[in-house]
């Protein structure tokens, strides 16, 4: 079934209060239970992954552990039809990389309900896509489908060199919204442009010590938020009439400080966004729209390769706000 019952992982332990991820060869023990084991191409690295290396970062219940949300690859071995050795697969979510083990090992086992089969996408693509990118597309399909068309005014998108956020500014541009891109960093402005930004503007509010208004001139159609906080609620305090916000993220703080008056004076929605627990069959319908209406055109653009061997290196930049698009972490050959 296996190549052979050794392989290596990027395992990560409690020590003295910390979290050290340490590079360590291992055996089958390792695979988790489930039907479809999985020889991983790559994983990717996403702000849930520096969590789970980050003591109380809250994410893992249990130590050690395989980090790694996302899983990228081929079939091995399957105890079910439904998939067969050779199929290209992604596996992201559930309890992957959280409290069973993730995408940082040369395989991976998990049950048949999590895997998405891959058609038109390559596993490179699928991993540069990520937990990320496909976060950034159930948001987009939100504001889809609460009724937004580029006909109805700009999209805001926060956290826009961010994974959530770059893959979101890609897809709405190619559906022809106009993209406002809301970013922290002051020399990202050709990157933000090239993958289809309109117009780039700082952080949210532009003044963070102003008392907040419950409700302020409307400027956008909708927005995509990963970052929540303080940003989030001047963002619904600034949604025009029928508007609507989709939130799925906490890099600026998971408190809310607003009013109830967006809601019940400008009928403003707030949409939220979960890719944890999606159901699979909604999962893989959105992976495959994201490989047709929903393509990001510019993923090469996003993607940086990194060995997972460096996999430490880029959570650390995720963790302090220096990383930007998306890290496709190589798996196989990169031991
Ligand atoms: N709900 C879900 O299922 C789900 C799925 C995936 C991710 N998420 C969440 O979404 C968020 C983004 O994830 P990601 O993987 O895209 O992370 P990421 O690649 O690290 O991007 C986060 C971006 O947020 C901005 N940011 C960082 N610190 C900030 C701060 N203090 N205040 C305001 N903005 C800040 C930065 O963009 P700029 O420098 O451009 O401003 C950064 O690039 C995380 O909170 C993550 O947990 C949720």
């Amino acid at each position: 079934m296996l190549e052979r019952m050794e392989f290596w992982a990027m395992v990560a332990h409690e020590s003295d209060g910390g979290v050290v991820l340490t590079r360590q060869e291992v055996n089958e023990e390792f695979l988790a239970p489930g039907a479809v084991t999985i020889k991983v191409h790559y994983s990717s690295a996403n702000y849930k992954d520096g969590l789970a290396i980050t003591p109380g970062g809250g994410v893992v219940r249990k130590y050690p552990i395989v980090p790694g949300i996302d899983i990228t690859g081929e079939v091995v071995a399957s105890d079910t039809d439904e998939f067969a050795p050779g199929d290209q697969v992604v596996a992201h979510g559930y309890e992957i990389g959280v409290s069973q083990n993730g995408g940082f090992a040369e395989y991976a086992r998990v049950p048949a309900e999590w895997v998405v089969k891959l058609e038109g996408l390559s596993t490179r693509d699928a991993a540069a896509l990520g937990t990320a990118g496909f976060t950034a597309a159930l948001s987009v399909r939100a504001l889809l489908d609460h009724g937004l068309t580029p006909d109805d005014g700009a999209i805001l998108v926060t956290g826009a060199t961010g994974g959530v956020g770059s893959v979101a500014v890609d897809i709405l541009s190619g559906l022809g919204f106009e993209v406002i891109a809301s970013t922290g960093k002051t020399d990202s402005a050709d990157l933000l442009s090239e993958i289809g930004a309109n117009e780039i503007i700082g952080r949210l509010p532009e003044d963070p010590d102003a008392k907040p208004r419950p409700l302020s001139k409307a400027r956008w159609a909708g927005a995509v938020d990963s970052v929540g906080g303080k940003s989030l609620a001047y963002i619904l305090s600034s949604i025009g009439y029928g508007g609507a916000v989709a939130a799925s993220g906490l890099t600026g703080g998971h408190d809310l400080p607003t009013t109830v008056m967006p809601f019940i004076l400008r009928g403003v929605c707030l949409l939220g966004i979960d890719s944890v627990n999606h159901p699979i069959e909604k999962r893989r319908d959105t992976w495959a729209r994201l490989a047709g209406d929903f393509r990001p055109r510019h993923l090469t653009t996003l993607e940086n390769f990194a060995p997972i061997t460096d996999v430490e290196k880029v959570l650390h930049s995720i963790k302090n706000g220096t990383h930007s698009g998306r890290t496709v972490l190589g798996v196989a050959g990169e031991f």
